[in-house]
């Protein structure tokens, strides 16, 4: 994790830092940092402990000239989140300062290098190793300083994006990545470099997406250098990015949780415009399209992800069985990379992503590519790195997430699975065109029951008061409403710091039956479908029990308002869509009752949006 982000030109750095720190503080709000050398080289650094405005506060008052400058914003792995561990970090001689996000994962053997030749070190990061190394190499070595870069990678185990800048040579920012994400923007005699695109935008749409194994040489009015560890030239890809900055601002909401929970209608029409035709009741996949062969001859599936995205790839799985009849295993990306997992011939794996960027995501599906699978990429974050490592793929298009805790990057996912299974299908013939235009037509009308559920939010929200200060739950679904009592309950966790369980619902009687008592509210997806009788005797089961029931209903049920303490009503659809509908009403729930709670919505403790660490 940990976001970064550079600057160096005509303007004065540190507005351009702070605001672009801002944008990254979804990866990280530990510590933030930030260093500034004008053209003397004098160079100052201030670091503060917590968020982005703890750091300017810290500043205030202080010099912060200065025409380039690095900053960084901290989720901590190295060291505890103190103002000491805070970037940037300075070497020996106090000369090279740099920003660092990723693991170097052999720190500990060069730090006792270091220590041998006298080295000490003022943090326990394993940043500070690697600015020290570099010095060390440069001084003992008599390089220059990208040569010493160079040498210093080649010895690096791990991931890393750095920036790093010289007080001898104020006119230059050295910047580099391996498997962490690192963005170069091309401004007027100026650059600009971040962890992602949305602190470049506001300056300018040129960006050059820098590779693994190279480094970037910025020197305002020079053109960019991109260089690899060896020492040759490579091209600058320059590419013209687009980007609505409104999608950085939270407008008239409180939270950009809530902002984008309430902008799912929308954004799922973005997901689905010019793929779903509304009057054809068709789909149209371009990637399905351009890779029907290995598409249509895949003799399995397997879906690797993490977090809300893996909950998508599991109603991703029932969504392909159904309508394909092709076997789908949906893996935890960090088990399955570590696992030597077997890859068949006709194997498609997908990589699921709201970022592009999740460490175990991107080696999982190195791994699946590096055993000859074709990987399908289903991310939201153009030009992200899984994107881009992908043979084809499926963005969803839902727009910038910012809140830490997905929401309609899940719907946006579970839209894609939907559209993907049901063009497959179509293709394969293994659906029926009656069922097939049903539910195409369904799905063109799910944003309008989005905007429906989203009118509930008010008795959500007073529904939601009453359990501000529980201290368990537990989610039940069945079938397509499995995956989504997993998310609900982890939307809980996530931002109210309630622990919360998400299970199948009729897996109750062999353990969690145990929990239930009347302080022990149950949530229960029990809308309409094949499963809707067994479902309902699950819950006469947690009613015994005195649990209390709250139910996510279908429009109009009658028996289950009967018996549970609490019914959501939601609108009637096909149960392959339901999650669409389902999910929003316990993004709501975990989204008011942490705020009732008092809790840092967009922000909680101890995560990140995106996990470039594995
Ligand atoms: C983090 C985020 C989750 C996200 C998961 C996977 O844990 O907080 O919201 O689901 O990473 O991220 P990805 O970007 O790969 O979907």
């Amino acid at each position: 994790m940990c976001g970064i982000v550079g600057y160096i030109g005509k303007s004065d750095a540190y507005p351009i830092l702070i605001k672009g720190l801002k944008c990254l503080e979804y990866r990280g709000y530990d510590s933030a940092g930030v260093a500034l050398i004008d053209k003397s080289g004098d160079l100052r650094i201030y670091k503060s402990v917590g968020k982005v405005a703890d750091l300017e506060r810290v500043s205030s008052g202080k010099n912060i000239s200065g025409t380039a400058g690095i900053a960084h914003t901290r989720w901590a792995t190295h060291g505890e989140p103190t103002e000491r561990n805070a970037h940037p970090h300075r070497s020996s001689d106090g000369k090279l300062v740099m920003v660092h996000n990723g693991i170097i994962e052999n720190y500990l053997s060069i730090k006792k290098k270091l220590s041998e030749e006298g080295y000490s070190f003022a943090s326990d990061t394993d940043t500070e190793i690697l600015v020290q190394f570099i010095e060390y190499i440069r001084n003992d070595r008599k390089l220059d300083l990208l040569t010493a870069v160079q040498v210093a990678l080649k010895e690096v185990v791990g991931a890393y994006a750095i920036a790093l800048i010289d007080k001898d040579n104020p006119g230059e920012i050295i910047v580099a990545r391996k498997s962490s994400p690192l963005v170069v923007g091309i401004g007027e005699g100026e650059f600009f470099v971040a962890s992602d695109t949305a602190p470049i935008v506001p300056y300018t749409n040129k960006v050059v997406f820098l590779k693994d194994g190279e480094i970037g040489v910025l020197s305002a009015g020079s053109p960019l250098k991109i260089i690899n560890l060896d020492n040759v030239e490579c091209p600058a890809d320059i590419q013209n990015i687009e980007i609505n900055l409104s999608e950085f601002e939270k407008g008239d909401y409180p939270h950009f949780m809530l902002k984008e929970i309430f902008e799912q209608p929308e954004r799922l029409k973005d997901c689905m415009r010019g793929r779903l035709n509304l009057e054809e009741h068709t789909i149209r996949l371009s990637s399905i399209i351009n890779h029907s062969d290995k598409l249509l001859n895949a003799g399995r599936f397997v879906i690797v992800a993490c977090g809300t995205s893996w909950h998508a790839g599991l109603i991703g799985k029932h969504l392909i069985e159904s309508f394909c009849r092709i076997p789908v295993e949906v893996e935890y990306a960090s088990e399955f990379r570590y696992r030597n997992p077997v890859i068949l011939p006709n194997d498609v794996v997908i990589a699921i992503s709201q970022s592009g960027e999740t460490a175990d995501t991107l080696a999982a599906m190195e791994l699946a590519k590096e055993k000859g699978a074709f990987v399908f990429g289903i991310c939201n974050v153009v030009g992200s790195s899984i994107a881009r490592a992908t043979d084809s793929g499926i963005y969803i298009h839902v727009g910038s997430e910012v809140g830490v805790a997905s929401t309609k990057a899940f719907t946006g996912q579970v839209a894609v699975l939907i559209m993907f299974a049901l063009a497959l299908a179509k293709e394969k013939k293994t659906i029926k065109d009656e069922e097939y235009t049903n539910i195409t037509r369904e799905l063109g009308l799910i944003p309008e029951k989005m905007y429906a559920t989203l009118a509930l939010n008010d008795s959500i929200a007073e529904l939601s008061r009453m359990f501000t200060y529980a201290r368990n739950f537990i989610y039940l679904g069945r079938g397509y409403s499995y995956p989504v009592a997993l998310e609900g309950a982890l939307k809980l966790k996530e931002i109210s710091y309630i622990h919360a369980e998400g299970y199948p619902a009729a897996e109750m009687k062999h353990g969690p039956i145990a929990l239930i008592d009347a302080e022990m509210p149950v949530v229960v997806i029990a809308t309409k479908s094949d499963l809707y009788k067994k479902i309902l005797s699950n819950i006469q089961e947690i009613k015994s029990r005195k649990g209390r029931i709250i139910a996510i209903v279908t429009e109009g049920d009658t028996e289950i308002s009967k018996i549970a303490d609490f019914c959501i009503e939601v609108p009637n659809t096909i149960d392959c869509l339901d999650a669409l509908i389902t999910s929003i009403p316990l993004q709501l729930m975990a989204y008011h009752i942490a705020v009732y709670r008092g809790m840092d919505v967009d922000q909680p403790r101890n995560l990140a949006k995106s996990v470039t660490v594995e």
